[in-house]
């Protein structure tokens, strides 16, 4: 999605916020391995102008791939090669305007057409044990309409996010009633946060075309799907997983610190570090 990514400038200003890395390779791998993990097979990236190194992360490179090959550093290799689509897998729209993510994700409906899609906000990178997009898929498969992955919003924090309604709460897996983006201090209807996965129906799209602008002026997604709930179900997935706003200098840091931890090949570096460190 098109964003300044302005709390994490000034890394932001030539490198894409989702380029920025955690570990070793950018945050977008992650979360395309995470929707691959969920049986994902077309990827359209909505972008803003200079953010053209994300095609080009998705991009075969020869001069590099043909160094290490000839070097015979075949890991390196290998790894850089697991991103890559095969080709005509990823789709790139430019938004034209940061006017929100409901547009932006307007932006797609020519290239996704009439058929249930996902959603996936980069920003927010996932840890869990089965990928959280995969999660949200199982429960589509049990009923059908729309998905939101939810999570607790930690506390004092929910004006900051859209806010979910729920019809009662039995188990991880709830209708929903409502949802409200940026709700004002003390009017949330739940404490459950839109965590930033979503399946979606094609309707979604004419909503999205004349929905009004919302929360902070922008065309909010979370609108579109609140009027989109007067004619479809919406279920709200607590999903079972660890969310890092990499949006953010600390919950960059943190993935960072959860990624490495989390990584075979470096945990042990990774405790000691940390250790040392403070
Ligand atoms: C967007 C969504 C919001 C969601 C949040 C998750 O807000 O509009 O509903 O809770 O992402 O990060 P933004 O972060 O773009 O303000």
């Amino acid at each position: 999605m098109a964003g300044l990514g302005t709390r994490v400038l000034p890394g932001a200003k030539t490198t894409p916020k989702n380029l920025l890395n955690v570990v070793d390779r950018p945050i977008l791998s992650y979360v395309v391995e995470e929707a691959r993990a969920a049986g994902i097979e077309h990827f359209v990236f909505i972008v803003g102008r200079g953010q053209g190194a994300i095609e080009d992360y998705f991009d075969s490179n020869p001069e590099i791939e043909g160094t290490l090959e000839a070097k015979g550093k075949l890991d390196i290799l290998a790894d850089i090669r697991r991103d890559l689509p095969q080709p005509g897998q990823m789709s790139f729209i430019r938004q034209m305007a940061p006017l929100g993510l409901g547009h932006a994700v307007w932006c797609a409906r020519d290239v996704i057409g009439d058929e249930p899609f996902a959603v996936m906000l980069p920003d927010m990178l996932m840890m869990a044990k089965r990928p959280a997009l995969a999660q949200c898929v199982d429960a589509y498969a049990q009923k059908g309409g729309n998905i939101v992955a939810v999570e607790p919003a930690p506390k004092g924090e929910a004006h900051k996010y859209g806010i979910v309604a729920l019809d009662g709460q039995d188990g991880r897996l709830n209708r929903m009633t409502g949802m409200v983006e940026k709700p004002a201090p003390g009017t949330e209807p739940s404490n459950l946060f839109i965590s930033g996965r979503y399946i979606l129906q094609p309707e979604i799209f004419n909503i999205l075309e004349t929905q009004e602008r919302g929360a902070g002026g922008e065309i909010q997604l979370t609108d579109g799907m609140f009027n989109l709930m007067k004619t479809q179900a919406f279920h709200a997935l607590e999903y079972e997983g660890t969310t890092y706003d990499c949006g953010d200098k600390i919950g960059l840091l943190r993935a960072n610190v959860a990624f490495a931890l989390a990584r075979p090949d470096l945990a042990d570096a990774a405790r000691a570090a940390i250790r040392e460190l403070l």
